[in-house]
């Protein structure tokens, strides 16, 4: 009966002594309960860790670089540049909108509720750049100046999807997909035009008696 409690502290101490004591830093190798010469397999095959470095290659590196312009299988190709990247074949800025972008009803208020949400803050409701964080020194730039009336379209796009130039305004990348982004550019368009409408503009005829518009 002695036996039982020999074996059974025999038990614990082994399975301590391999399974116990994990999450500690060792310097030296783990204990191999099944080693190679005793149970040959493919469990040790030479190999490289990522950005490790290796004398095979010139470069000394283990990992090679990618080709240019490759993407990952698992992402959209986005091969469109005027819808993906704001810009035309030969790289300047668009100054219309893609065509695969319809400028509707729908589309400006999904860019009014995307611009109250992301650009607000700072931009202003009103795009005049008195947004809620001017009091704590953002000056984000006013869209009723001159340089931001001509802006291109493809640039704001840019500037939505990089940020500004300077960097004070970071991407929103992340945040707007490139149709949203394009439904936001819509809206800065919106509020611009917001401030420079003329008489002309008014077509109803009942709504220019009202104003007194001849
Ligand atoms: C965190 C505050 C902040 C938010 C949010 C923000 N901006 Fe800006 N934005 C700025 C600042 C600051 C500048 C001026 C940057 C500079 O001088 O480089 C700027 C500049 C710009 C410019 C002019 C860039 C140029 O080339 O001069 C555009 C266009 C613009 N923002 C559009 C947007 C749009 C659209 C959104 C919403 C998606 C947005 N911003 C959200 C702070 C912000």
């Amino acid at each position: 009966m002695r036996y039982v409690y020999l074996v059974a502290a025999f038990l614990v101490v082994l399975t301590v002594s391999l399974l116990g004591f994990r999450g500690e830093q060792f310097t030296s190798a783990p204990m191999d309960v099944f080693p190679e010469w005793a149970f040959p397999g493919m469990k040790y095959q030479p190999k490289f860790r990522p950005q490790s470095s290796s004398t095979f290659f010139a470069d000394g590196r283990a990992d090679r670089p990618l080709p240019a312009n490759v993407v990952p299988a698992s992402l959209p190709l986005r091969a469109d540049d005027a819808m993906y990247r704001g810009k035309d074949t030969a790289g300047a800025f668009v100054t219309t909108f893609p065509a695969g972008i319809i400028i509707d009803a729908k589309l400006m208020a999904r860019g009014q509720e995307r611009y109250l949400i992301y650009c607000a803050p700072c931009h202003g409701s009103l795009g005049d750049g008195n947004g809620v964080v001017k009091k704590y020194g953002v000056a984000a730039t006013s869209y009723h100046d001159d340089r931001l009336r001509q802006m291109a379209d493809g640039q704001i796009f840019d500037t939505i999807t990089n940020g500004s130039p300077s960097k004070l305004m970071l991407s929103y990348a992340d945040k707007l997909e490139p149709e949203d982004r394009w439904a936001v550019v819509a809206y800065v368009r919106a509020l611009q035009r917001s401030r420079q409408g003329t008489a002309a503009d008014v077509t109803d005829t009942a709504v220019r008696q009202s104003l007194g518009i001849r």
